[in-house]
């Protein structure tokens, strides 16, 4: 009887662990499926605070970045500090071989920005940190404050991205701090599933916390 009670334990315990086996393996295909790449090419346009952190960050996590700038020698230190492979080049180039496009300049320079890399972008992810304040950009601000600095970006410049608004609408000292034991909350905004994908990604990449608030036309709530 004691033998027999042994038994189907045993087997019971066999069943358990075999149905949670099968279903951490459905959750990471699951996973891997909305994952990006370790080896995806991230192009960021500015490499200045923003630019500069969040590409640190996500060549630490093993993504490939090209950091770019008008002028690229100056971005040795920040190049070899990200590591990882991640070069300096020219904003036309970051835009080319980028697969996804981080947008992290003063809003006013989104005017010629956008001429020059519209060539490259058709198709692509375009994370837009960019606020636009009146003060430093000019009138282009004021509108673009009004409807929504993604919204416009989107109608006047990047018609044809997937655009994801994130790391706009708080210091990017804030993240800098963050890590994964101690992540920041990053709320954002995209149009499709796809989209929604990569940016909950990059977002986990930064030690962030992603939180969707909606799609890019009602993502006035994320400029800062
Ligand atoms: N700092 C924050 O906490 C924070 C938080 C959220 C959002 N933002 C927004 O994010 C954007 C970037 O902020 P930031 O603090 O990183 O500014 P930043 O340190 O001044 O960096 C901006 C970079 O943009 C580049 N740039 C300027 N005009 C350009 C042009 N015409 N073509 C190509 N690159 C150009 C500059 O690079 P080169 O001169 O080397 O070309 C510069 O390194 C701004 O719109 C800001 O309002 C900032």
């Amino acid at each position: 009887m004691k033998y027999i009670y042994v038994l189907l334990l045993n087997i019971t315990m066999v069943l358990v662990s075999l149905t949670s086996c099968g279903q951490a393996r459905q959750e990471d295909t699951k996973t891997a499926t909305v994952m990006l790449q370790q080896n995806t090419v991230i192009g960021i346009i500015g490499s200045g605070n923003v630019g500069g952190t969040l590409g640190e960050k996500w060549a630490k996590a093993g993504y490939k970045v090209l950091f770019s700038s008008r002028h690229p020698e100056e971005l040795t230190d920040l190049v070899k500090s990200a590591g990882n492979g991640a070069e300096a080049v020219s904003v036309e180039e970051a835009a080319k071989r980028g697969e996804i496009i981080v947008l992290a300049v003063p809003f006013m320079a989104e005017a010629t920005v956008s001429k020059q890399i519209q060539p490259f972008v058709k198709g692509k992810i375009v994370l837009l940190c960019d606020n636009a304040y009146p003060g430093r950009d000019g009138a282009i601000a004021e509108e673009a404050k009004r409807v929504g600095v993604a919204y416009y970006a989107q109608q006047h410049y990047y018609p044809e991205v997937a655009l994801i608004r994130a790391f706009s609408s708080l210091p990017i000292a804030t993240v800098a701090r963050a890590t994964a034991s101690n992540p920041v909350k990053i709320p954002y905004a995209a149009d499709n599933d796809r989209a929604k994908a990569i940016a909950e990604e990059l977002i986990r990449a930064a030690n962030g916390t992603a939180e969707y608030v909606g799609k890019i036309a009602d993502s006035r709530q994320l400029d800062y």
